[in-house]
């Protein structure tokens, strides 16, 4: 955020009560509703998660044991079986909601589509059967490299159905990174598409599974199945590729969840950290079920006939949790969306709104700040009456975005939920429960019932009110990360050791940089490792480092986060060159492109600046924080005389 947002929202001092007609019918009608399960929770998370597990969730075997906690190692519901997509399917087929819309799935250009639970149920087993005929077995791993469609969901529920883990790639991501990470979780089969529509245009996605898998590159993977898309022509490997639409009429619908423990892997997920090598976040079955289920439920206030759209991309966890398992496993409808809004078609949002009378919508700030410069016209001229509830993630909102979503998409009349979450902990950590919390604009406000989070100093100790601190949780909760996929020493290094345990007490530490007021209330500041925000997307600035210096003109390079109106924050990258090469318009065009190939276009820096070197310490790190100032165009601050040459300072400053 920067310093004037955070200077607002130091100031802000607005405070929005709920509806009292929205909370009479809200499943947590109040304050007083909420602290009492907040109360319940902490005065014992494990027999608040029990009895809801019980309740809400269907259960092959009860479990033994309801946590195992051997810090930083925790395990739920030991002993337990049961299948995710079990709860996400085939219980609502003995119940009216098997002839219930599951999910609503508008394409581009003008296609669309929506499957029941019974017919989404149907297609699921079909794909479980195809892989199983292509040797998936439980405990396997599949790699899902798709655009917005529905066979993603019908995928990673097949997976789960048949107890393979799934490892979902976004599509933005170049074949380079697809390689490493099906490496990395050893994948068996690839699910992919021939391609996908991306603004109105199709682009390729098997090409790039091809290049992943060239030269043997990726020995564990037996099989690609591709769902045919968007008709591009594409290569095909016989023996290895398959297409969906002919195993597809053959395959039985019927396909038996596998129970499957409540420990047992359920999918692995790639995020950014803050060393170069991206880590494979570990979730599991019974934990992920619950939480995902109950924080949807009770953020969401899901009733019966809402309509949800979440805008995210099944890539990200907000994909998985949000669109995809929360959803389903409560038997809601949920809308997904294979567009992306762009200045050609600025009401593309609000017509989907309209047309299927959304009555819950999620989306990201960045989008928010997008819509909010292009001015209100557009969603002045559609009818978003069936809102009721309006959702945010991803980064800090800035208040002027919060009061603008809430006054011309919300009519002044839903409730905020701002929900501050993390790959790593699988749902909502912090949120306000839309009928009973009072909102603040820019705040994700309070924990969820169950979650023990604070704002402490490095030592552990909470900080003052209204002082900054470390974001952290102080007891395990059923969606916590359970490790790192094949890294446990990086797990605990990263989340469990930069904050000491202190008298047998553990901290999870989230990255983020936070502030608790007078309320109690949470202010997220963003990160406070090397890790940028950039449209709500992770970036680890090392990442970036590594890609740029594995071209040949590259000797060194620094990434920083630059202030962006729109992005939250954009890549800016400082690069000393190789004596042979020099700097050049083109080659910084290069470098970009350079980027965009070793990850994807996401990573793109918006800016490069050529130097002749970096500001080191006198032990040769590179101090980053002067980058960042000079980034964005702010004062230099803190002591410069640690530096080992003043110079380099100086002439950074005047852009070389
Ligand atoms: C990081 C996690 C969780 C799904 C999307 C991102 C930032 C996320 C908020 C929010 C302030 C937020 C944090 C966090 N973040 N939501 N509501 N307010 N910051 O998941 O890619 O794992 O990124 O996103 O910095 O650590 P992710």
């Amino acid at each position: 955020m920067s310093d004037s947002t955070i200077e607002s929202v130091l100031q802000e001092q607005r405070v929005f009560e709920p509806p009292a007609a929205f909370s009479e019918k809200a499943r947590i009608p109040s304050m007083e509703a909420y602290q009492k399960l907040y109360d319940e929770a902490a005065a014992d998370p494990a027999a608040f998660w029990a009895k809801l597990a019980e309740q809400e969730l269907d259960w092959f075997e009860k479990w033994d044991t309801v946590l195992d906690w051997q810090p930083p190692v925790a395990k739920w519901f030991v002993g337990g079986k049961s299948n995710i997509s079990y709860n996400c399917l085939d219980r609502h087929l003995k119940t009216d909601k098997k002839d219930k819309t599951a999910l609503i799935w508008e394409g581009e250009p003008g296609d669309s589509r929506s499957l029941t639970y019974t017919e989404l149920h149907a297609e699921v087993c079909q794909m479980a059967n195809v892989l199983k005929d292509m040797g998936v077995r439980k405990g396997d791993r599949v790699g899902l490299y798709m655009p917005m469609v529905p066979e993603a969901a019908i995928a990673m529920l097949a997976c789960t159905r048949i107890g393979a883990a799934h490892t979902v790639i976004f599509g933005g991501f170049s074949s380079e990174a697809l390689r490493d990470r099906l490496n990395d979780a050893e994948a068996k089969v690839v699910i992919t598409a021939d391609g996908g529509f991306r603004k109105d245009k199709p682009m390729g996605l098997k090409p790039a599974v091809d290049a992943a898998l060239a030269d043997n590159a990726v020995p564990s993977v037996t099989n690609v199945l591709v769902v045919q898309r968007t008709k591009q022509a594409v290569d095909w490997t016989a023996g290895r590729d398959v297409w969906w639409h002919d195993v597809k009429p053959d395959a039985s619908t019927d396909c038996p969840a596998e129970p499957m423990d409540s420990e047992a892997l359920l999918f692995i997920l790639y995020t950014s950290g803050t060393t170069g090598k991206p880590k494979g976040v570990v979730h599991t079955t019974a934990g992920y079920n619950l939480y995902t289920h109950m924080t949807f439920k009770w953020t969401f206030d899901i009733k019966e006939d809402d309509i949800y759209w979440c805008t995210a991309d099944v890539g990200w966890i907000t994909g998985h949790s949000y669109i995809v398992y929360g959803p389903l496993s409560n038997g809601a409808t949920t809308v997904m969306y294979e567009g992306a809004p762009r200045p050609s078609n600025p009401g593309a949002f609000w017509d989907v709104i309209e047309k299927y009378k959304v009555s819950i919508f999620y989306t990201a700030p960045t989008a928010i700040r997008a819509f909010m410069k292009m001015g209100d016209k557009e969603p002045n001229a559609r009818d978003l009456s069936s809102l009721r509830i309006l959702g945010t993630v991803g980064e800090p909102i800035n208040p002027e975005a919060w009061m603008w979503y809430r006054k011309v998409i919300g009519g002044d009349n839903c409730p905020i939920v701002d929900t501050w979450w993390q790959t790593e902990t699988g749902g909502f950590m912090l949120t306000p429960l839309p009928g009973a919390t009072p909102t603040k604009p820019g705040s994700a406000t309070k924990p969820f019932p169950g979650i023990l989070a604070d704002v402490v100093d490095t030592e552990g100790n909470p900080v003052g009110v209204n002082e900054g601190g470390y974001l952290v949780v102080k007891h395990p909760w059923p969606s916590m990360m359970r490790t790192v996929y094949g890294d446990d020493a990086r797990f605990r290094r990263t989340y469990w050791e930069h904050i000491p345990p202190k008298d047998g007490q553990y901290f999870y530490f989230a990255g983020d940089g936070a502030r608790k007021d007078e309320d109690g209330y949470f202010w997220v500041m963003g990160r406070t490792d090397d890790v940028l925000n950039v449209s709500g997307h992770r970036l680890g600035t090392m990442e970036i480092e590594s890609a740029l210096v594995s071209h040949p003109a590259v000797a060194e390079a620094a990434v920083v986060g630059r202030k962006d109106e729109l992005k939250g924050e954009d890549v800016y990258a400082f690069v000393t060159l190789e004596n042979r090469y020099s700097a050049s318009d083109e080659l910084k065009t290069e470098l970009k492109q350079h980027v965009v190939k070793e990850i994807g276009a996401i990573a793109r820096p918006g800016e490069i600046q050529f130097t002749d070197a970096l500001p080191k310490t006198r032990s040769g790190k590179i101090i980053r924080r002067f980058l960042r100032n000079l980034a964005s165009d702010e004062e230099v601050v803190g002591d410069a005389t640690t530096m080992e040459d003043q110079s380099v300072l100086e002439k950074l400053r005047q852009g070389s």
